[in-house]
């Protein structure tokens, strides 16, 4: 099966602001293991993860979501009547009906277009595909949010899923700049074989029910080595092609941010792109699997970190549940006239832990 090919420019609209935001609850590997048959070697040395953060049981999606929203617009000096859009990407919205990102745009006080995306865990790069698009054609800033409270659609009795994911929400605001190059951007998506990642029930196809809850088909499933193999080819692939359109290589890439599934998975595609782990971010031990949040999450730890400077190139790739996927090349702050977050604009690209600094 094939994609078209498209033509593939990069967009006059660059990122003016970034938010996060990580519930205050950190669960680490030893509070998993004392209810779970794991241990934290397992799941250091299988995924990189050490710690993730649970939203309170009075916190949904749009909860999240507000509170990056509200941090991005803030970074970026905008009020939220300067938007003309607000995208949530999200695979757990507070409802089946309506979406989030009404609900976030009521709280923030607009009435302007608002839209959920969901594309799993690639959702927050296809969000950024479509508000790159929005920017452009409204000619006024688009909010975009991803954001996810996975802890409420993960058995947490379940080993298999319960140790990768977490909460949390990021949040960039797009806007039009004559300076700015957001782009090439390749996306794609194979629904041939959705058991791969997903909740079987609890949608059209199967509703909840008695027999369904007995069951607890409504959580989410996964075979993990053909997720892992797929997120390694796809992230790869996509990567090589938006570096192809865009007539770079990888040598050109100044801060690799792929999807935080996986220390491993990040590893083996920063490996085939030849990418430098020193040129590579890593979130997930801190985070864990945060699906459509865990780029803008990353991103904004970046920049925070002092990892990011004026003109840098930055390659995003991700992929998630469909299956889905994508990447995405853009030019940091490229006029220099962006916030330098907390980390005061210092660039710092000294090498991240490897696996066996993060299993201690
Ligand atoms: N603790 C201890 N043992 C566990 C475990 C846990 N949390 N979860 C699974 N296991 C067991 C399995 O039951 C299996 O046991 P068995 O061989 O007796 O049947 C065994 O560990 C599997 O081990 P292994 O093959 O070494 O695991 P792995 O190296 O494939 O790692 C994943 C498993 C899930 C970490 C890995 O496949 C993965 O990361 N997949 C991608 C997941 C993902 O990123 N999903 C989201 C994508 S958006």
């Amino acid at each position: 099966m094939s994609s078209a090919k498209r033509r593939m420019r990069p967009s006059p609209v660059s990122i003016a602001g970034l938010g996060a935001y990580l519930p205050e609850k950190v669960v680490t590997n030893d509070d998993l293991a004392a209810t779970l048959d794991t241990s934290d070697e397992w799941i250091r040395s299988r995924t990189g993860i050490a710690q993730r953060h649970y939203a309170a049981p009075e916190q949904a999606t749009s909860d999240l979501a507000i509170a990056a929203g509200k941090a991005a617009l803030a970074d970026a000096g905008l009020a939220t009547d300067d938007v003309a859009a607000i995208l949530v990407a999200t695979t757990t919205p507070d409802h089946a009906v309506p979406g989030t990102a009404p609900l976030v745009a009521a709280a923030l006080g607009t009435e302007v277009a608002a839209l959920d995306v969901n594309a799993a865990c690639s959702g927050f790069l296809y969000g950024l595909r479509m508000g790159t698009a929005l920017a452009i054609a409204e000619d006024a800033p688009v909010l975009l949010i991803g954001a996810e409270t996975m802890t409420r659609i993960v058995d947490p009795t379940d080993r298999n899923v319960a140790i990768l994911f977490g909460d949390g929400a990021g949040a960039v605001v797009l806007v039009p700049d004559a300076a700015g190059s957001m782009g090439p951007f390749v996306l794609g998506a194979d629904g041939r074989d959705p058991s791969m990642l997903w909740t079987e029930t609890g949608g059209t196809r199967t509703p909840v029910s008695s027999a369904v809850l007995e069951a607890r088909t409504h959580y989410m499933t996964m075979r993990g080595g053909d997720v892992y193999r797929n997120a390694v080819t796809r992230m790869t692939a996509a990567g090589l092609e938006v570096l192809e359109a865009a007539g770079r290589t990888s040598a050109d890439v100044d801060l690799f941010i792929g999807h935080q599934a996986n220390l491993r998975i990040l590893d083996a595609v920063g490996q085939r792109l030849g990418i430098d782990a020193a040129h590579t971010h890593v979130t997930v031990d801190q985070h864990g699997n945060t699906s459509g949040a865990s780029v803008p999450l990353a991103l904004a730890d970046a920049r925070d970190r002092g990892r990011l400077a004026p003109g840098d190139t930055v390659l995003l790739t991700a992929f998630g549940a469909g299956l889905t996927w994508g990447a995405c090349l853009l030019t940091w702050d490229p006029t220099g006239a962006g916030s330098a977050g907390s980390g005061g604009g210092r660039v710092d690209r000294r090498a991240r832990p490897a696996v066996s600094e993060v299993q201690q």
